[in-house]
């Protein structure tokens, strides 16, 4: 007897125990396919909450890579994304490190303005690993490297653009004011304070300017030029060099690859009382970024022009574009708000900045 209720008993239980494991297998496949939509749901149209992109900034002690930075994190809260930034201090393997660790940490993209341009292939090849979006920003990689995964885009601007729009303004100030070729043999004699060596702007800012000074139909001669690593404090070292090697009756003109070394020659060009409002010492100066100090030369006579960087776009079409990406959305205007050139390129337009226009730009 006792046997039998045994035997009842343990198929009782068998039954129930299978029951219940059946109706937990239905479950737990509803379950499943459940997640599984939304997971799919999520890899097409992720929330914008959801998205983490990892940054690295060459360096924080960058004067027009502030803007950009400050820009990327407004937009990012506009958009509801967390952006982690960091320092890359300008050393590249401390930011190949750096990358390393975001994707460990799990990010969803990453956007980087790398130390060294022509060292992004190993920043590709680490975001491809993990398949994730990467968008390099202000220093172009070469184009091999772009054309080397589906998921890379590039944020900057033309900056052939810059340097002619730099060379112009020197070549119609010569124009409007004959004083300005001090030796009056009709040329141009420059000084060029230039970014770093290997910086498409530096290279290019610097080339084009000239051009634009012989299309204007002047003849450019180059006294001295050397790179002042957009640095204020190196430019005023180097300008104060240039000033003991050439002479300052010499210098016809000032061309500085950005706005932080235009301001650097100046401070060399006041302490020899120069650009201090007297007309007969004056050298005319010009810059790139239309940084708010620059603007600010500008206003007070001590500076002749200078270009815009549009960092609040490149911060802007850079955000976009990651949040976009990680959200599994197709990289588009309509999407990123910006035009993409070859599927992979956002251009933010250069803007000539003269003494007309200026206070436009002043914030
Ligand atoms: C340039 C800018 C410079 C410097 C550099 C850093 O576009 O004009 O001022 O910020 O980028 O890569
Ligand atoms: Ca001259």
């Amino acid at each position: 007897m006792k046997k039998i209720v045994a035997l009842i008993l343990a198929t009782l239980m068998m039954a129930s125990a299978a029951v219940g494991c059946s109706s937990t297998t239905t479950e737990s496949k509803a379950a499943s396919a459940e997640s599984k939509a939304a997971e799919s749901a999520a890899a097409s149209t992720a929330a914008a909450g959801d998205v983490n992109v990892g940054v690295c900034i060459y360096k924080f002690d960058d004067t027009f890579m502030t803007g950009v930075r400050n820009n990327m994190t407004a937009q990012a809260g506009t958009l509801g994304a967390k952006l982690d930034i960091v320092d890359s201090q300008n050393k590249q393997p401390t930011q190949n490190e750096q990358v390393d660790t975001f994707i460990t940490k799990g990010v969803t993209a990453l956007a980087i303005n790398p130390v060294d341009r022509t060292a992004a292939a190993p920043l590709l090849e680490k975001a491809k690993a993990a398949n994730l979006p990467i968008v390099f920003l202000n220093r172009e990689p070469e184009a091999d490297v772009m054309k080397s995964y589906d998921k890379v885009w590039y944020v900057g601007a033309k900056a052939e653009q810059s340097g002619t729009m730099s060379g112009e303004i020197i070549a119609d100030y010569f124009k409007a004011n004959k004083s300005a070729d001090k030796n009056g043999d009709g040329k141009i004699q420059y000084v060029m304070l230039q970014g770093e060596p290997g910086h498409q702007d530096a290279t290019l800012r610097t080339q084009y300017s000239v051009e634009a000074i012989k299309k204007a139909g002047f003849e450019p001669v180059k006294l001295a030029a050397d790179t002042a690593m957009w640095d204020k404090v190196k430019a005023t070292d180097l300008m104060n060099t240039f000033i003991s090697s050439q002479g300052l009756d010499k210098i016809e003109a000032v061309l500085a690859n950005n706005d932080d070394m235009a301001l650097g020659a100046i401070e060399a060009l006041k302490a020899q009382g120069y650009n201090k409002g007297d007309k007969t010492k004056y050298i005319p100066v010009v810059g790139v970024d239309a940084t708010a100090p620059a603007l600010a030369a500008m206003a007070d006579g001590s500076m002749l022009g200078t270009v815009l960087n549009d960092g609040e776009n490149q911060g802007k079409a850079t955000v976009n574009i990651a949040v976009a990406a990680a959200q599994g959305k197709e990289i588009t205007k309509d999407a990123v708000g910006y035009e993409i050139t070859d599927g992979k390129y956002v251009w933010i337009p250069y803007v000539k900045v003269t003494t007309e226009n200026y206070k436009q730009f002043q914030k």
